[in-house]
């Protein structure tokens, strides 16, 4: 049995390499939707569909466990899938089965509290000290699933999203580092006018930010702190196989990679983050 990781395109890869430094021995299934990449400027309904189809499609290939490692599947789908299709589905396959997200683990680790804590509400007035700013596809920054569930948890933190449009294509692209330095500058200078000063922290709220992360870095004052989706992914994955046995591993240290789009060698983008040559096969 495996994990199954899924995303809309090479994004979720910085995820993935997470959880297999954290799970060495269990067996991976990675799935892009390259053929519907990017997600981020879709209307709802497609998000969930295809969402729905790639979860199929990786219990198919033998998973228990579906990892979204994608913001705009997760803050968009998500729910909807848990709540309507999983329980029949389940019953269907006869298996435990599951999928996960990665925005709870990623607002667990911005706010320093479990999912579970909500902040009593007592009508005292609140300083927003901390600014969190959080660069996300147009899906995610639309749904404003991070400033509702910060809120919920931590009233003094004010949350800004940034929806950078074209970015998680320019890096499905592998488009040059000097394109790509220009749009990150870009969305972070449009942050930073529309708050009034740089963030004090930020999320990387899309799973192909954390490619070229190190360009957030030197667009973004010197030393802001990053919050990294794919650590605090593997942290919370680690807490859930504790809790939920049943929901097997696989021990085989097998690694798939699947894509529905044009199989083969990634951008030169992806092996420099991947450190070396990755071949997608047909899902
Ligand atoms: N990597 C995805 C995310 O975290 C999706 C990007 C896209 O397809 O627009 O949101």
């Amino acid at each position: 049995m495996a994990i199954g990781v899924f995303d809309s395109g090479v994004g979720g890869l910085s995820v993935h390499h997470r959880l297999v430094e954290r799970f060495p021995k269990a067996d991976f299934v990675y799935l892009a939707d390259q053929a519907n990449t990017p997600y981020g400027g879709r209307r709802g309904e497609e998000i969930v569909a295809l969402t729905r189809a790639g979860c199929e499609r990786l219990f198919a290939e033998g998973c228990d466990l579906v990892v979204l490692a994608c913001n705009t599947a997760s803050g968009i789908a998500l729910r909807r899938l848990q709540q309507t299709w999983l329980p029949d589905y389940r019953r269907e396959l006869g298996r435990p089965v599951n999928v996960l997200g990665i925005i709870v683990p990623t607002i667990e680790a911005a706010t320093g509290l479990p999912w579970e804590h909500e902040a009593e509400r007592r009508g005292d007035k609140v300083e927003k000290l901390d600014i969190l700013g959080v660069f996300s596809t147009p899906a995610t920054a639309a749904s404003r699933v991070y400033e509702i569930e910060i809120d919920k948890r931590r009233q003094d933190v004010a949350v800004f999203s940034q929806p950078c449009p074209d970015l998680a294509g320019l890096i499905e692209e592998g488009s040059p580092r000097a394109a790509l330095a220009e749009a990150v500058a870009g969305h972070v200078r449009a942050l930073t006018t529309r708050i009034g000063r740089p963030p004090d922290r930020a999320i990387l709220g899309c799973t192909h930010y954390e490619i070229v992360a190190d360009l957030f870095r030197d667009a973004l004052p010197p030393g802001t702190p990053l919050i990294h989706q794919p650590q605090a992914t593997a942290d919370a994955l680690a807490r859930y196989f504790e809790r939920h046995p049943e929901f097997r591993q696989g021990e085989g240290g097998t690694r798939r990679f699947l894509t529905t789009g044009k199989a083969g060698v990634q951008s030169g983008l992806v092996e420099a983050f991947w450190g070396g040559p990755l071949s997608f096969t047909p899902a």
